[in-house]
Parts: C-alpha cells; sequence; structure tokens
C-alpha cells in the first residue's frame, strides 16, 4: 500500500511539472498574442484593452459596432485610461467619441449603463452644450474633452 501511494505522489509530481511547462509555454504565447492584437491601434491598461478599428461613424453607429463585438465605447474612468485613448486619437490624427453622454439630462453626463462619471477632463470652457445640441463627448489629441453632437463622424474607440 505504502508503495502505491508513493507512484502516486510521483506520478502527480510529474504531471504537475508538465502543466507547469504547459503553462509557460501558454503565458509566452498570449503575451506574443496580446502585441499582435494592440498593433497598431490598441492600448491596454490594466485589465482594460482600448482598441479602434479605424473607422469612423456617428455615435449611434459607433456604440452598436462596440456592443456588437462584446465590448463598449471607451469610457476612460482615471488619467491612464485617458491617456491610452488619447494615444489613439494621436495615432490616427482624429477625435475619439467617448461612451459619455448627457442624454438623459442635460449637463449630467453619465456612462452608457446610468452611472454618473467618476472622471473627467473637460477642455477649458466646456461643456458648452453649443447651439443647445452637443449631448455627446469627444476626445481630443490633446487628451481634453468637448462636447460634441452625436451626429457628428469621429473615430471609433472601443475597450474589452
Ligand atoms: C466648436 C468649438 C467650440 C466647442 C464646440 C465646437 P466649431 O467648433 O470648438 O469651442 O464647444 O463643441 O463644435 O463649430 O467652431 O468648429
Ligand atoms: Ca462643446
Amino acid at each position: 500500500k505504502g508503495d502505491s501511494a508513493l507512484s502516486e505522489v510521483s506520478l502527480m509530481k510529474k504531471q504537475i511539472s508538465a502543466l507547469e511547462g504547459q503553462l509557460k509555454a501558454l503565458q509566452a504565447s498570449f503575451a506574443k498574442y496580446q502585441k499582435v492584437a494592440t498593433f497598431p491601434g490598441g492600448r491596454t491598461v490594466g485589465n482594460k484593452v482600448f482598441i479602434t478599428s479605424g473607422y469612423e461613424g456617428n455615435f449611434d453607429d459607433m456604440k452598436q459596432r462596440c456592443l456588437q463585438a462584446g465590448g463598449q465605447l471607451a469610457s476612460p474612468r482615471n488619467a491612464a485610461e485617458n491617456a491610452a485613448v488619447q494615444q489613439i486619437a494621436l495615432l490616427y490624427q482624429k477625435p475619439v467619441f467617448l461612451g459619455i453622454t448627457d442624454i438623459q439630462t442635460e449637463g449630467k453626463f453619465k456612462y452608457l449603463n446610468g452611472d454618473t462619471i467618476v472622471y473627467s477632463n473637460w477642455h477649458p470652457g466646456e461643456p458648452n452644450n453649443d447651439k443647445g445640441t452637443e449631448d455627446c463627448v469627444e476626445l481630443y489629441g490633446n487628451g481634453k474633452w468637448n462636447d460634441k453632437s452625436c451626429g457628428e463622424k469621429r473615430l471609433i474607440v472601443c475597450e474589452f
């Protein structure tokens, strides 16, 4: 009985060491895949990935495209996430629509899930609801935000 328990332990040791090798290989291949998947228009911040397809469209169009892909429109919740979206705007030389609007209540900007925003980076003088028609938010190449008409066409950036 003692012998068979011993051989079971040594078998398990072999199995664990095989699994460790497989995990290491998987980690290496995942690290490489992350680089591939975020080249050139993607940025990772913690567990969040921001990425563009380079497509430009109006707010409703892009909101749908991100949802259909299993993500949502970029909604930077802190300075590091905002800087990641800014880098994408700079790379493509195009402002980006964020997943933030005051469609529900004028002047109260919320995420698409209805929560009030926890972070903002407004350009001086914004949001100004210019002509009374600006319920969406664009992020400029300098990282600052401007409220803008949702019908304008801007670069799509989704987050996953
Ligand atoms: C406007 C200005 C304004 C901003 C508006 C923009 P336009 O651009 O940049 O400062 O608040 O959202 O639409 O109409 O003068 O080209
Ligand atoms: Ca504005």
